[in-house]
């Protein structure tokens, strides 16, 4: 129920309550409680504020609207099925304090989403209670610090992440007590493994680092740098983010990781962006699992006193606390929304889930050599530099404005804002830092080869356009330029009526 008006004939609100049935007074509020000033929050009535959140949406740009190559982001399409199943009664309708024998069905689904995260991994152990990557890293490094503390080995207090990581990687390691000790990559862009020898010893706690990297490279020396990273005692940790490259084909444990973190928002399915709503699961090798936060989901086979529900008629599924483990990450069950979608996305794949990785990395390469060809077409071939010169590229790939910059005074952030103009969502731009005006590209593997094609044809023609149009682009967005660091360091999240 909705009103225009309130009864002091302010402009209304979107909601209003029945008036209750029963009149109780006996609850009196004392003055201390009572707001002495009426806060200054928007009151408008229902319409208003679905013509405000329509007005709003149309304003935006997602993956429902366009193209979005948002390197190391993996924006893909998220199968409108996951969301049917996700919204069942029976499992959106859940408490999460309800007994195990209501919600065999619900337990059934996390065990077999944390034995297939365990397999595609070759880890021992999962637990879906990280609710994004970075929680992930984070948590999967207090079990190794546990770990430690459990062997008595109390002076590993060095973490080594190579410079092309990811931001996050370093900043867990250091929010759990870690120090930092950076290494840099070859030319080429991959781990430098004299580099990594020169710095390990008997306080390397671990080594984080991502496989493909963040230039989109496969790791080729990878099972020498765990060889190395074990012989003084320390862990490997295996960032999960670009796993959508690897799955089916490789896994982090036959390349002698330890622990790992899974973004089932970007290698499964679910919607993300701007930090969440996501789902960082962890897997780990079995010397680790005593460590993990729970609760996880666990069976064991059916006795005559349980009570079998149609879900599971072999096994009684129940919630477990790993024996030393290093406390709660999240309330309840973690993301459970997020571990349902993306259950359903790998039941409709099932064993064919490594047809999403080939695919995502054909269409990186195919995306990567168009961008080329376009470029020979229109005579800028010079100002495609590969971030990284290797023949093929995992499921994302980078390119420099380096030469474009120095040449005509256009860079990364000119290129990926003449994009919007062209309707699409800008690479990621100056990341990785070790790439010279980087632009990063991941065309993902829900994307046709028709929006490959387009998307290649239109970012010579950005390419080819004067720089004084690219220094003024964006002009078709319903925001022109924003001075991003201003955004970023004086953020302005009160409502007081003002418009900004
Ligand atoms: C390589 C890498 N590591 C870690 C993360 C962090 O994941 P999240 O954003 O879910 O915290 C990301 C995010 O995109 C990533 O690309």
């Amino acid at each position: 129920m909705s009103r225009l008006f309130d009864h002091d004939g302010a402009p209304g609100s979107g909601y209003a309550q029945p008036s209750p049935l029963i009149e109780r007074e006996d609850i009196e509020v004392t003055d201390t409680f009572k707001r002495k000033v009426m806060p200054n929050w928007p009151r408008i009535s229902e319409p208003e504020m679905v013509r405000h959140y329509t007005w709003l949406s149309k304003r935006n740009f997602g993956i429902d609207t366009g193209f979005y190559p948002l390197g190391s982001c993996t924006m893909k399409h998220n199968p409108r099925v996951n969301e049917v199943i996700a919204q069942l009664p029976g499992i959106a309708d859940i408490h999460p304090l309800q007994p195990d024998h209501q919600i065999q069905g619900l337990l059934y689904i996390y065990h077999e989403m944390q034995d297939m995260l365990a397999i595609c991994a070759g880890m021992d152990a999962v637990t879906l209670q990280p609710v994004a990557g970075a929680q992930g890293e984070f948590t999967a490094i207090r079990c190794i610090q546990e770990y430690f503390r459990n062997k008595g080995e109390l002076q590993r207090n060095k973490v080594i992440v190579p410079d092309s990581a990811h931001g996050t990687n370093p900043a867990s390691a250091a929010m759990a007590g870690f120090e930092i000790i950076e290494i840099p990559s070859l030319e080429d862009g991959r781990i430098d493994l004299d580099a990594l020898r020169s710095v390990v010893d008997e306080n390397t706690a671990a080594m984080m680092i991502t496989n493909p990297n963040t230039l989109g490279l496969f790791e080729i020396d990878i099972a020498e740098a765990s060889e190395i990273v074990h012989e003084v005692g320390g862990q490997m940790y295996y960032d999960g983010a670009n796993f959508n490259a690897i799955l089916g084909r490789t896994s982090p444990g036959l390349m002698g990781f330890d622990a790992v973190h899974y973004n089932l928002h970007k290698t499964f399915s679910q919607p993300h962006g701007g930090g969440g709503p996501g789902s960082g699961p962890i897997g780990v090798k079995s010397h680790l699992a005593p460590f993990l936060p729970g609760p996880v989901a666990a069976r064991r086979p059916l006795s005559g006193e349980d009570n079998p529900t149609p879900a599971n008629d072999e096994f009684w599924y129940y919630w477990h606390q790993p024996e030393f483990s290093i406390g709660k990450v999240q309330q309840w069950h973690g993301n459970a929304g997020a571990v349902i979608r993306c259950w359903a996305y790998y039941r409709r794949y099932g064993k064919d889930l490594k047809l999403m990785s080939e695919h995502a990395v054909m269409n990186a390469n195919y995306l990567r050599h168009r961008i080329q060809e376009e470029a020979k077409i229109a005579g800028l071939s010079d100002y495609i530099v590969d971030g990284a010169p290797a023949e093929v590229v995992k499921h994302e790939f980078t390119l420099s404005m380096g030469k474009l910059k120095e040449d005509k005074g256009v860079g990364a952030m000119d290129v990926a804002k003449g994009l919007l103009d062209m309707g699409y969502m800008a690479p990621t731009v100056y990341f990785p830092l070790v790439v010279p005006e980087c632009m990063m590209i991941e065309p993902t593997e829900t994307e046709s080869k028709a929006t490959l094609d387009e998307f290649a044809k239109k970012f010579i023609q950005v390419l080819a356009l004067d720089p004084e149009t690219l220094h003024e682009a964006p002009i078709t967005t319903p925001v022109r330029r924003v001075d991003e660091v201003h955004a970023a360091r004086n953020l302005w999240l009160r409502h007081d009526g003002v418009d900004r």
